[in-house]
């Protein structure tokens, strides 16, 4: 019988083979243990002198790290291990050997594993941290299909920019200029006035010259928006949404947490509401907390998130910034013209913003306003104005950034290794 190491657990006391790459191996006089990868999980192979033929033992203590192989044997329970399960080994059947893998057990240095990235992602963490972004979009689908979102696709090649134009990616569209998306957003706004409740997911470029352990040139956005829905009612579609994502993590992706030493306790807590805090609150309060750095309208740096979240266990709303510090699109704050209907999400554990949203501008005229006063070329937004002049709508979304929330979840300390093949400042190899 063929399986995988995942599904084996159906077929304890009994033969299967599976094809398989050495991780790891240790063997003494008279017994090897190796251990087996699959990409569905990692297991033990016993390979024991006495039970097996002569070449077999042979070849089970001189495979090579990374070779590839058809391993055959009896799936036996095992409570040592976390799986649950090894197998005894009867057979081996080497499809390639492979010679001196660059990624050894030792020690290696971050800059020689993102050289071989696409070597390391066959480690056990690289694994594991890749199986919990993969079930954090899973949940997402889920989410949204389930609470009436239908997804749509925004454009990656556009000609207009949402968010400032000082980020941008600029290329050639045949003879005209144009720029690689760095949100969704305006199209996502067309999207539910033709839809209602929308969602897209796909890559978003930011051409952005951070190096800090929060910022990707290109990671994956997902955003919602929503048609006749107040800034409020989008905070709460927020909190329920990251309250799910959390715990389809903690239900689905036990044996990665573990594997992460993932301090689950403080995942647990993850429940709707979230705290919220305004602007102006969080400013006073940071300047109680010594930070005499920051004045009102400065947008906060990673140090004062990190001081705002720590003083919450939960992720907390920092809600009603300054108008001149976000983007042109913001709804005024009726009870301070100053500020804008908007919120950032921040993330526990100092891994800062993960989610920015807002209330959108209804009326035509207003936003015309603000597109000029931000010195935007006005015939590149004509199709978004039209939104405003055909059945213009309150309306209200916001925009995730995946691989930021998979490192706090998944407790790792730095992006890159939340996306399977990250673009950095300088890394565009391999
Ligand atoms: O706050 P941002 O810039 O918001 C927008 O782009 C809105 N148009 C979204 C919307 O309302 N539809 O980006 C949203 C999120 C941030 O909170 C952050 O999590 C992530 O995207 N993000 C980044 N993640 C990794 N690397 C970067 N350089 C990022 N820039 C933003
Ligand atoms: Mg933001």
């Amino acid at each position: 019988m063929k399986t995988t190491i995942k599904n084996a657990k159906d077929y304890i006391g009994q033969d299967v083979t599976i094809g398989a790459w050495l991780a790891n191996k240790r063997s003494s006089g008279k017994i090897a243990f190796l251990q087996l990868r699959d990409g569905t999980g990692f297991m033990q192979g016993v390979v024991v002198k006495s039970e097996v033929d002569e070449e077999i033992f042979k070849l089970a203590k001189s495979i090579t790290q990374e070779s590839s192989l058809y391993i055959t044997g009896e799936i036996t329970e095992d409570n040592r291990s976390d799986l649950g399960y090894e197998m005894q080994v009867k057979n081996i059947e080497v499809i390639q050997n492979a010679h001196d893998y660059p990624i050894t057990p030792k020690e290696h240095g971050t800059e020689f594993l993102m050289d071989h990235r696409h070597l390391w992602l066959r480690s056990k963490k690289q694994h594991a941290v890749m199986k919990i972004r993969n079930e954090i979009i899973r949940a997402t689908y889920e989410f949204f299909n389930h609470n009436g979102f239908t997804k749509i696709d925004p454009p990656i090649l556009t000609a207009s920019a949402p968010e400032g134009t000082s980020e941008l990616f600029h290329t050639k569209y045949f003879d005209e200029d144009a720029f690689l998306s760095q949100s969704g957003q305006l199209y996502m706004e067309a999207a539910a006035m033709a839809y209602g409740k929308v969602f897209s997911f796909g890559p978003t470029f930011r051409a952005e010259k951070s190096k800090t352990r929060r910022h990707l040139i290109e990671f994956w956005m997902l955003e919602p928006e929503m048609a006749f829905t107040t800034h409020e009612e989008s905070l709460k579609v927020q909190e329920n949404y990251i309250a799910f994502i959390v715990n389809a993590v903690l239900e689905n992706c036990k044996l990665e947490l573990k594997l992460l030493n993932r301090d689950t306790s403080k995942l647990e807590k993850v429940k709707a509401p979230f705290p919220r805090i305004t602007y102006d609150d969080a400013i006073e309060f940071l300047h109680k907390e010594g930070f005499n750095d920051i004045e009102w309208g400065d947008d906060f740096g990673a140090p004062h998130e990190t001081a705002i979240a720590n003083h919450y266990d939960l992720p907390v709303f920092i809600v009603n910034y300054p108008t001149k510090i976000k983007p042109f699109y913001m709804q005024p704050n009726p009870d301070n013209e100053d500020t804008v209907l908007c919120a950032d999400l921040i993330a526990p554990e100092g891994y800062g913003e993960i989610i920015g949203g807002s209330e959108r501008i209804n009326d035509l005229s207003l936003l015309e306003a603000r597109i000029e006063a931000h010195q935007l070329d006005i015939e590149s937004y004509q199709y978004y104005l039209d939104l405003r002049k055909y059945g213009s709508v309150p309306h209200s979304g916001f925009g995730l950034g995946l691989e930021r929330t998979i490192a706090w979840i998944a407790g790792v300390e730095h992006v890159r290794e939340t996306s399977p093949f990250p673009r950095l400042l300088n890394r565009l190899y391999p």
